[in-house]
């Protein structure tokens, strides 16, 4: 493998977050699209936005780009414009993916059955066999995208979405993604030597993701990767790089404070649970209560937090009160403070009584969100 193209998909919002993370480990020609980001890379940054990338989604390694304005064109260019004899014999199985349309290809289903007919058309021809579909955890995972008359066809390098860190069967209600989680924590600039506070921290997103930031956790290195069975898939360098990944981890650093409340007994119980998973119980805190029940620290810090938008959970009425006593505690007990907050519902905010500085537009699982920053006085 040599230099190749990726496209990693982001949540939009942070894919100027999510193209700083990847310059850092290397990237270069980096192109900011919606919803994604496209760039060039060699083989050890490759691994390396594996192992230690917070904020993708997901990383499709593009093959060929070709013009495709109907079902015949798309079957012939499935065909011709990639070589799939030593990527994909028959013992593998498969999946295809599809995203965009244009005025042809505009069922994303049909257009995925067209691409999958085309390959194994293509490996009866050579070996008299074809591969097996498999969905859920196929051995190659094919990505098609449409845009216009053009479509681009990649490998995708994992067949399940990188959010998740393995740590969470116990998800709380409306839990915040993890890679949203850690995007959020890179725009607010959290400085790791400052008091981490999430007074509503449901099943403790924020905090893992905070504790495993400053603990220098990479998120990839417990992860298997479809590239791991690719024909150019370099074990060496892999090896390499996994240990420099393990390297990052900061055993024995003295941690910031990072604390949540959790009203809800239950999700109280998942957040635990999910720490106990992830190893970080001596990392972070969480006590079990409404926050205003508890003393508040003393130190000056951030909190963050997701509360209720009234989309998902919660009535409005019973929110707005919400809104109006975290600000009203805050203002009293975190003076000095930032306070940075997602926020679903625009009615909602006013009811914190205090004066937003920035706001971040962040796609929250289709619900077009603010992260609010706050300097409390
Ligand atoms: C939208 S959820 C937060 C989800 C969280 N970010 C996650 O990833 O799981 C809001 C949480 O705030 C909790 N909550 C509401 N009012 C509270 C209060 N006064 N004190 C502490 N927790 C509260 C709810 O029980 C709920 O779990």
């Amino acid at each position: 493998m040599k230099n190749i193209n990726i496209v990693v998909l982001f949540p939009h919002g942070l894919e100027e977050v999510g193209a700083t993370e990847l310059k850092r480990f290397g990237a270069k020609c980096i192109q900011i699209m919606r919803g994604s980001v496209f760039c060039k890379v060699d083989t050890q940054c490759f691994y390396r936005v594996h192992l230690q990338a917070r904020l993708p989604f997901r990383i499709l390694r593009e093959i060929s780009n070709f013009k495709c304005i109907g079902k015949e064109s798309l079957y012939r260019a499935i065909q011709n414009s990639f070589d799939f004899k030593e990527w994909l014999d028959p013992s593998k199985s498969f999946r295809v993916d599809v995203s965009g349309i244009n005025s042809e290809l505009n069922h994303s289903h049909f257009t995925a059955l067209q691409v999958k007919n085309a390959i194994i058309d293509l490996q009866r021809e050579i070996w008299g066999q074809r591969s097996f579909i498999n969905l859920n955890s196929p051995d190659v995972c094919i990505h098609l995208h449409i845009r216009y008359e053009s479509a681009t066809l990649s490998f995708a390098t994992s067949s399940s979405s990188l959010h998740r860190r393995g740590y969470k069967p116990a998800i709380g209600i409306a839990p915040l993604k993890e890679n949203i989680a850690a995007g959020l924590l890179e725009i607010s600039n959290w400085d790791e030597s400052l008091t981490l506070v999430d007074p509503l921290c449901g099943s403790g997103t924020f905090l893992l993701e905070a504790a495993s930031i400053a603990r220098g956790i990479s998120p990839g290195l417990n992860r298997t990767f479809l590239f791991e069975n690719w024909p150019d898939f370099n074990l060496q360098l892999w090896l390499a790089e996994k240990e420099l990944a393990r390297q990052l981890f900061k055993p024995k650093k003295n941690l910031p404070k990072i604390l949540g409340f959790e009203k809800d007994i239950d999700i109280y119980h998942q957040a635990i649970i999910n720490i106990k998973n992830a190893n970080l119980q001596d990392d972070i805190e969480i006590r079990l209560g409404r926050y205003n029940e508890f003393r508040f620290p003393n130190e000056e810090g951030i909190i963050v937090c997701n509360p209720p938008y009234g989309k998902r959970i919660g009535d409005e009425k019973d929110l707005r009160i919400l809104y109006k006593d975290l600000g009203d505690f805050l203002k009293i007990n975190a003076s000095g403070w930032h306070l940075w907050l997602l926020n679903g519902n625009s009615k909602l905010s006013s009811f914190l009584g205090m004066k937003c500085s920035r706001r971040f537009p962040i796609s929250n699982g289709g619900i077009d969100c603010r992260w609010m920053h706050y300097q409390i006085h």
